[in-house]
């Protein structure tokens, strides 16, 4: 399956069957690689991967998923661009599409991540900006997937801080039809615009209320109350958040008995979450961190129609 859309930045560019297909593909490419087949479909192909920010399983599941397929990818660290110097950002993005047939990017500003790709000749992925993780949210539905099996039946809870992977899970739960609700504490709700959007196609509901948000839920998901963005104003934040928000096993038990529990990594143990629920049997955060790497590939060679 090639996709319509050139660039992945939010999710929104998927349409529900392109959704599913990368869900089931990647839940293919993860079987054929436990039964040790190789594909090199991406031979001398080559992804130049620009980090503004840190990453621990974004950069390795990239890194390996052009590797494992044959190609080769480029780590460059935005100080060692000369963007770290001031070249604008619309001549990287030409300058790298003369070189290469892929750019993965991480972000902070969304803007740039959009500057990229709209002055990209080649694919542009976003692997993180402050407002949007697409990425992230793929590899998570495949997990589901694996999980729940039947997607139609499902709702998700998402409860903490509403940062860039809930915007991203948003509009992958509102292609697929999925329900959700949200408790953040006032003012850190998601992103209006996603909100606004997502509402035509299914239902939202939000409240400051965790106890009122997880109930029922067959998935539940948070993230740290600390994002990267977000560090000068952590000692505010936390304050916001704690204890209310921190998902622990009273809380956990409020969900549907089987459901499952997911963080995309890094977590921040003791705030967001509590070591019993991380640590225990509802949660699946190893497989969302393999099911990156699976995810990875699935993405890379639906953009390259192989
Ligand atoms: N979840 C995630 O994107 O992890 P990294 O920040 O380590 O890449």
């Amino acid at each position: 399956m090639k996709l319509q859309t050139q660039n992945l930045l939010t999710l929104d560019e998927l349409t529900k069957h392109e959704l599913l297909q990368l869900i089931e593909l990647g839940i293919k490419l993860k079987r054929y690689s436990k039964d040790g087949k190789n594909f090199y479909e991406l031979k001398n192909k080559t992804m130049a991967m620009i980090f503004q920010k840190p990453s621990t399983r974004t950069r390795v599941s990239f890194e390996l998923s052009m590797l494992q397929l044959g190609g080769h990818a480029i780590n460059l660290s935005h100080r060692d661009l000369q963007l770290s110097l001031g070249e604008s950002i619309e001549d990287t993005a030409k300058t790298l599409s003369i070189y290469v047939d892929v750019i993965m990017a991480r972000v902070y500003e969304h803007k740039q991540i959009e500057l990229l790709a709209n002055n990209s000749s080649v694919p542009v992925i976003n692997g993180l900006s402050n407002t949007f993780h697409p990425c992230q949210i793929l590899a998570d539905f495949m997990t589901i997937k694996e999980h729940k099996d039947d997607l139609n039946n499902i709702k998700i809870a998402w409860i903490g801080d509403c940062t860039n992977v809930c915007n991203s899970l948003i509009y992958g739960c509102s292609k697929l039809g999925i329900n959700m609700s949200i408790s953040s504490p006032q003012g850190y709700e998601p992103n209006p615009d996603v909100i606004h959007e997502s509402r035509k196609h299914i239902s939202i509901e939000i409240d400051d209320n965790p106890s009122h948000m997880i109930d029922k839920a067959d998935v539940v998901m948070t993230d740290t109350f600390v994002s990267i963005h977000d560090i000068k104003n952590q000692d505010k934040r936390i304050q916001k958040f704690l204890p209310k928000f921190r998902i622990n096993s009273s809380l956990m038990k409020k969900a549907n008995k089987n459901a499952i529990f997911l963080h995309c990594l890094p977590a921040k143990r003791g705030y967001e979450v509590t070591d019993s629920v991380i640590n225990g049997t509802q949660s699946v955060v190893w497989h969302e961190v393999e099911n990156r790497l699976h995810m990875q590939k699935a993405l890379l060679l639906s953009l390259f129609d192989i």
